[in-house]
């Protein structure tokens, strides 16, 4: 059977890009793979410095996990910092690439411009995703199409360890759906926990309405772009179609439909998110951990065998 894997940063509350990018691809995908799917709290890390709202985003991120319908006895659902694992690799794919390599990376880049701390641990970021991935013989991938780059990161440190040290890693793929590779903020731009520019996934219906009324309207077209972009995650275009033209010049109609259209999707699963419990959270997490921790020490092993530390 094929490897999946996936990851999101607990960073900030999920919104309806990464819903669409990364987590429903995985939820309709992962039934045919053996799939995990990680919280990279130590990637949240590189820009969150603040103990408590961490630990609450994690809860929530794993809580959105089983809202959206990822059933954790089918997947194994854990927490990268209690792998200690992906560290310790990252740390030796650190050693294997060069700085101008890892400079090359537009993630680091982009957060550098918009006024991120250029700190040690976003530069070598890409370093840690190899590992996520390489430590557990993943083939697929799914990702937005920002990831893309860095999964050519994770297959140069496998291509680059296995030829230092012998064949050790496989390469994996990315899974990027060209119709949701980047879905777009209520600015037009990528949406992005960092552009202020998101509708929340859970957020209340309050809360995706204020969102939504803030779409960015262009008054040269007939129908407003940004607004008719983001209803087609929603809703088939055939449809959409006729409710533009109906609309044409009202847009106020339109994101009131869109904002309906949002809620019929998100509602069964707001609702099925507010009956898991922080026990039930920490429960997965553990038993997700164990699954993990017993493969990643094992390929470790035949790592430190080969880099020459075991004596
Ligand atoms: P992050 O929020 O950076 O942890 O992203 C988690 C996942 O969501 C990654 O697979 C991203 O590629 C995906 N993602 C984030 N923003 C978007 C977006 N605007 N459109 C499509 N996918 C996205
Ligand atoms: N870098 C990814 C993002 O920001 C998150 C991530 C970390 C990830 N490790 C991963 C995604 C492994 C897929 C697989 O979206």
């Amino acid at each position: 059977m094929q490897r999946l894997l996936t990851g999101l940063q607990p960073s900030g509350a999920l919104h309806i890009g990464n819903y669409f990018g990364a987590l429903k691809p995985f939820v309709d995908l992962y039934g045919d793979y053996e799939s995990s799917l990680l919280v990279v709290d130590y990637h949240a890390l590189t820009t969150l410095k603040n103990p408590e709202e961490l630990r609450q985003n994690i809860v929530n991120v794993v809580k959105d996990y089983l809202a959206v319908g990822v059933d954790p006895k089918r997947a194994t659902i854990f927490k990268q910092s209690d792998v200690p694992e992906h560290t310790e690799l990252a740390w030796i794919f650190e050693t294997l690439v060069t700085v101008p390599f890892l400079m090359q990376a537009h993630a680091y880049k982009d957060k550098v411009a918009k006024g991120l701390e250029a700190n040690a641990g976003l530069f070598n970021y890409p370093m840690l995703m190899a590992a996520d991935i390489l430590l557990y013989d993943i083939d697929v991938v799914p990702v937005g199409a920002d990831q893309r780059q860095h999964i050519e990161y994770a297959r140069e440190a496998a291509a680059k360890f296995n030829e230092t040290f012998g064949e050790t890693f496989k390469e994996p793929k990315e899974r990027i759906l060209e119709s949701v590779a980047t879905v777009p903020g209520t600015d037009g731009q990528k949406m992005s926990k960092s552009y202020g520019n998101t509708i929340p996934l859970f957020g209340t219906k309050d809360e995706i309405a204020k969102a939504v009324m803030s779409i960015v309207t262009d008054s040269s077209g007939e129908s407003p772009e940004h607004v008719y972009n983001i209803h087609s995650l929603f809703k088939e275009r055939g449809e959409l179609g006729a409710l533009y033209k109906a609309n044409k010049g009202n847009y106020k109609a339109s994101k009131e439909a869109l904002v309906e259209d949002i809620e019929a999707t998100v509602a069964p699963m707001r609702e099925r998110r507010e009956s898991i419990s922080d026990d039930e959270v920490r429960t997965v997490l553990a038993e997700g951990a164990e699954k993990a921790r017993e493969r990643a020490s094992k390929k470790m092993t035949e790592v430190r065998k080969k880099i020459g530390v075991m004596i």
